[in-house]
């Protein structure tokens, strides 16, 4: 519509005002002409009543002077007749138009002494007339008298009204006309061959090129169409070979490198790209009200820490909850944007969730449920229906939001975590020819456990539809068979770690998840000289430096870990003024009460310890509770000499692996919690309980009086494993297990 009045406006206006101006010289012109008329007509009428009118005027004979006037006053249009005797003075009136003696007429004595006649229109009252006065002379030319005759001119208003009606419904006969015009020829010639080429390319960007229906259009847009016909087999002909050359080249190297992984994307994959879907966004758009300004957040999210760079690597589409109060004016009409901003990789394909939504399906369900049954941390998990049902939908919602992005031929999806044990029988169910593979990011219970939940088979049988489940370690997955084997109706095949149900076969395997090494690799100089500057204000000179990094979460063993801190300073108060900790914290799900609860029971429990053992200006913990960059984080690793991660439960941890890999100096030692995934790669961390407050407390003195040529023994080696089993590995082996069992088996109903 708004193309069309684009279009048709300029037209409207120019054919509006010509009309608006001949209408109203035609007007005009009519107008004129009548008056004309009338003019002539009372000047006949006058004069013939003139003989008459002297001869009686002479005489003084009423009757007869009352006869004339009626004699005329049947004239069309004539509204009176007045004598006046040569004073002026009224002599015999029209009856019914007797109201006009009262009327004023200065002309009168003008023609009498002029002898001239005299015609004017005039208002009387709610008339229009035109007066005519003609003199009456005798031979002599002497006045006698006068004559008046009164048109009455009203017509002439109404005749013009019509005449401006006609114009007037003339003018809308022809903007419709135009509009309707208009509108065909925008169709014709626009609208349609447009809309055939957004279909052609909408066809092309989901890898279903027609052979047999190429564009063809006639005109400019047809040449257009042709060029983007040349581009489109230009850019099919290079991935083609692309795709050659990254086989080659994947079969070459050894370590794996973002470049690596990208060209084995490509080989394996193909012209489809990657999409993922996870509930939290890689990139998040918030409004800072006291600064007043939007900012871009990278969340504190291990999924995102391990799956953007992925992304960066190879390209793509992921699917995510937009967040961010600020999330919506950044995107596109279909809600895309691409990311990193300013160095876009891939697409970011944001889905919106009510408040309703969010309350239900991620703090509810996802969060106090899910979460707490798969951790161990002997939190009871809450089980809502309402939250269920919310759970459901917002499956759904997100299905919808991939399903139309997928292209036509076997699109590869990659969901992520918890949140979505529903989503791959969703995507199955309309697209079978999809390979899905579900990452769980968190720990996977053993049967008896995961038996108290009240919606178990739909959530199995949801993961069920997937073609792999990864897990970050062997005893994830050897639970999650013993799971289905226990509460489903399967068949687990214990030699090829498989489930099979109903027909279709989940591959159960474990990969440990990982870093980008160069994220916190080889420190920058910004970083060295960050580090300076935080050992300055910080007053960190001289002394050991613990750090903790993590979201605010009862099952990262925060509590725990102070109180292993508090016990290691009495026990060795030799270390008191010599040993700092530094806790960074993001506040993360604040909403759930047990994460509000806990926000101010670390408030509480840090100012309690600085306040028993502060000595000058000395106290053992510094509290860095806020969201932190990579960036920001790096020098804290830099400065550290040794790195607390003490979980009660993790699925792997990646604070442990951004320390190691952070130390390319070999300095520093890793506490580590033996309850996180990452213990069974890291062997060479001091491992410790986070429940033994004291065993934990001995530890920490170990670590810190571990020779250093033992700290740089153990480094090494985990820097190894860090460096080989990094991030791009992780994905080339889900892709490389995936790309096996492409070609999957179609859903079928039970
Ligand atoms: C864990 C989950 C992730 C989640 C992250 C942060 O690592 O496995 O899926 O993104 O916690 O939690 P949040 O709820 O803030 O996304």
């Amino acid at each position: 519509m708004k193309r069309l009045l684009l279009f048709s406006l300029p037209i409207l206006i120019i054919i509006s005002v010509v009309f608006a101006f001949f209408g109203f010289f035609q007007a005009r012109s009519v107008q004129e002409r009548l008056i004309d008329e009338i003019k002539r007509k009372a000047k006949a009428v006058a004069e013939s009543m003139e003989l008459s009118a002297g001869q009686i005027l002479a005489t003084r004979d009423l009757r007869k002077a009352q006869r004339l006037i009626e004699k005329f006053e049947t004239r069309e249009r004539l509204q009176g007749c007045v004598l006046y005797d040569r004073e002026g003075k009224l002599f015999v009136i029209t009856k019914r138009f007797s109201e006009w003696k009262d009327h004023q007429k200065p002309y009168l004595g003008e023609v009498i002494t002029q002898k001239t006649p005299h015609g004017e229109l005039a208002k009387f009252g709610d008339y229009s007339v035109y007066s005519y006065v003609h003199p009456v002379l005798d031979d002599d030319g002497q006045i006698l008298g006068l004559v008046e005759v009164i048109y009455d001119t009203s017509y002439i208003f109404t005749r013009l009204t019509e005449l401006w009606k006609r114009i007037s419904i003339a003018l809308i006969a022809l903007v419709i006309s135009i509009l309707l015009v208009s509108l065909l020829t925008l169709r014709q010639l626009f609208v349609m061959p447009v809309r055939r080429l957004t279909e052609w390319f909408t066809r092309f960007q989901r890898g279903n090129i027609d052979a047999k229906s190429p564009i063809r259009d006639t005109g400019e847009l047809g040449k257009l169409a042709e060029e983007v016909e040349q581009v489109a087999l230009n850019l099919r002909v290079a991935r083609r070979s692309m795709i050659e050359e990254a086989q080659v080249r994947v079969e070459k190297e050894d370590l794996w490198t973002e470049k690596r992984l990208q060209d084995l994307v490509v080989a394996k994959l193909g012209e489809n790209s990657l999409f993922v879907v996870s509930n939290r966004e890689p990139y998040i758009h918030v409004f800072d009200v006291e600064r007043n300004e939007t900012k871009m957040m990278f969340p504190a999210s291990g999924v995102v820490t391990a799956i953007d760079p992925i992304m960066r690597a190879c390209g793509g589409t992921w699917v995510a909850h937009g967040s961010g109060n600020a999330d919506t004016k950044f995107v596109n009409s279909r809600n895309k944007i691409g990311v990193p901003p300013g160095d876009e990789r891939y697409i970011l394909k944001r889905v919106w969730l009510t408040k309703e939504e969010e309350e239900g399906y991620y703090y509810g369900f996802a969060n106090e449920g899910l979460w707490l049954l798969c951790h161990v941390t002997h939190t009871r998990p809450i089980f809502r229906e309402v939250d269920w049902q919310i759970y459901r939908k917002v499956n759904e919602k997100f299905a919808d939001a991939l399903l139309e992005e997928l292209p036509a031929d076997n699109p590869f999806v990659f969901i992520q975590d918890y949140h979505f044990t529903l989503l791959p029988q969703m995507i199955k169910q309309k697209r079978p020819d999809a390979t899905i593979a579900l990452f769980w990011h968190i720990p996977w219970p053993n049967p008896e456990v995961f038996s108290i939940c009240p919606y178990q088979e739909e959530i199995l049988e949801g993961m069920l539809c997937c073609d792999l489940i990864g897990f970050h370690v062997q005893n994830n997955c050897n639970n999650f068979l013993d799971t289905a084997n226990r509460l489903m109706e399967s068949r687990v095949d214990t030699e090829k770690f498989s489930v099979v149900k109903s027909g279709r076969e989940t591959l159960v395997r474990a990969f440990p998840i990982s870093i980008d090494g160069s994220v916190f690799g080889k420190p920058t100089e910004s970083v060295l000289n960050q580090k300076e500057k935080i050992r300055e204000e910080l007053k960190l000179d001289g002394k050991i430096v613990a750090v903790s990094v993590e979201r605010i979460d009862y099952t990262k063993g925060i509590v725990e870990r102070l109180l292993a801190i508090d016990r290691f300073l009495e026990k060795y108060p030799e270390f008191k003024t010599r040993f700092v900790f530094i806790q960074i914290a993001a506040p993360s799900r604040t909403h759930i009460k047990r994460y509000h609860d806990l926000t101010g029971e670390i408030d509480e429990l840090i100012e309690r310890k600085n306040w028993k053992y502060a000595e000058g200006d000395w106290s053992p913990i510094i509290y860095l509770k806020r969201q932190f960059t990579p960036e920001e984080i790096s020098p804290y690793y830099q400065l550290a000499d040794l790195c607390i991660v003490s979980p009660l439960h993790d699925g792997m941890n990646l604070v442990a692996k951004e320390f190691i890999s952070a130390k390319n100096d070999l300095s520093g030692i890793l506490l580590l919690s033996r309850f996180a995934g990452a213990a069974r790669e890291l062997t060479d961390a001091v491992q410790i309980n986070p429940y033994a407050t004291e065993e934990f407390a001995e530890s920490i003195k170990d670590a810190i009086e571990m020779p250093v040529e033992e700290k740089r023994r153990r480094m090494e080696r985990m820097r190894e494993i860090v460096g080989k089993n990094n991030i791009f590995f992780w994905a080339a082996n889900i892709i490389a297990e995936l790309t096996g069992v492409k070609n999957t088996q179609p859903l079928r109903k039970e």
